[in-house]
């Protein structure tokens, strides 16, 4: 079954950031087969001074500069999704970015994504144009365009087609709230160390039970907070 191409569209200041890595690998290959598909939108076109300002002084003093909503409102109308895709913004101030959700975007015909840059974007424009807020980490990016990158990659890696073994998409960390458990190839013997004995044994049932095992005790002492919270 051939399924239509999901579309990201994407506004920016700098549109020469993208494709970028993800013209490499499985996004790229995934472009070259027609899965998805990019389109970038210059932000800055949409100024309408001689000097295509973008960005202002924050109201109330303090450093940095702030997106104007004017500009960030006309190139957003102008390039209005379809109703059914997703609407996202790329801020520290945004909802972490989990599984859950990158998936709810990959189940869309298309996601629209706002790169914020500067300090900040008018709250104006996010509130008014409906869009969800997104962080990718409790850390601070100088913009959202290595954020965008990273969900687009993440999102790309779920479209039907994408990938060789759908096997590899149940089975990954993140699914039932547990990181996967470890991996081990040739050569048997590395540096004096051998892969566990179970792994060799062909006793599928007894492999199975051991990943089980050591991905929940993985979770437990490296990220216990995945074992009890919500599915994410
Ligand atoms: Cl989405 N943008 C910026 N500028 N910094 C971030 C981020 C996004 N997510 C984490 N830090």
């Amino acid at each position: 079954m051939i399924s239509k191409c999901f579309e990201v569209n994407v506004l920016t200041l700098f549109p020469e950031m993208f494709p970028g890595p993800l013209s490499y690998s499985l996004a790229g290959k995934a472009i070259d087969k027609k899965i998805w598909s990019l389109k970038t939108i210059n932000i800055r076109e949409y100024a309408s001074d001689k000097h295509r300002t973008v960005d202002d002084e924050p109201y109330g003093g303090g450093p940095g500069m702030v997106m104007r909503p004017d500009v960030l409102g006309k190139a957003f109308d102008a390039n209005k999704p379809n109703n059914k895709w997703k609407k996202i913004i790329l801020t520290p101030r945004g909802k972490p970015l989990t599984q859950k959700i990158v998936k709810d975007i990959s189940s869309k015909p298309g996601v629209l994504i706002v790169c914020g840059r500067y300090e900040g974007i008018d709250e104006r424009f996010i509130a008014s144009r409906s869009l969800d807020e997104i962080s990718i980490g409790d850390y601070v990016l100088s913009g959202g365009e290595p954020a965008a990158l990273i969900l687009i990659d993440a999102i790309v890696r779920l479209l039907s087609g994408t990938m060789g073994s759908s096997d590899s998409l149940i089975e990954e960390s993140f699914e039932n709230n547990l990181l996967e458990h470890p991996h081990y190839t040739r050569p048997y013997k590395w540096e004096g160390m051998k892969p566990p004995e179970v792994l060799l044994s062909g006793n599928h049932a007894e492999i199975e039970k051991w990943r089980k095992n050591i991905a929940l005790e993985d979770t437990q002492k490296r990220r216990p907070e995945l074992l009890i919270s919500e599915k994410k």
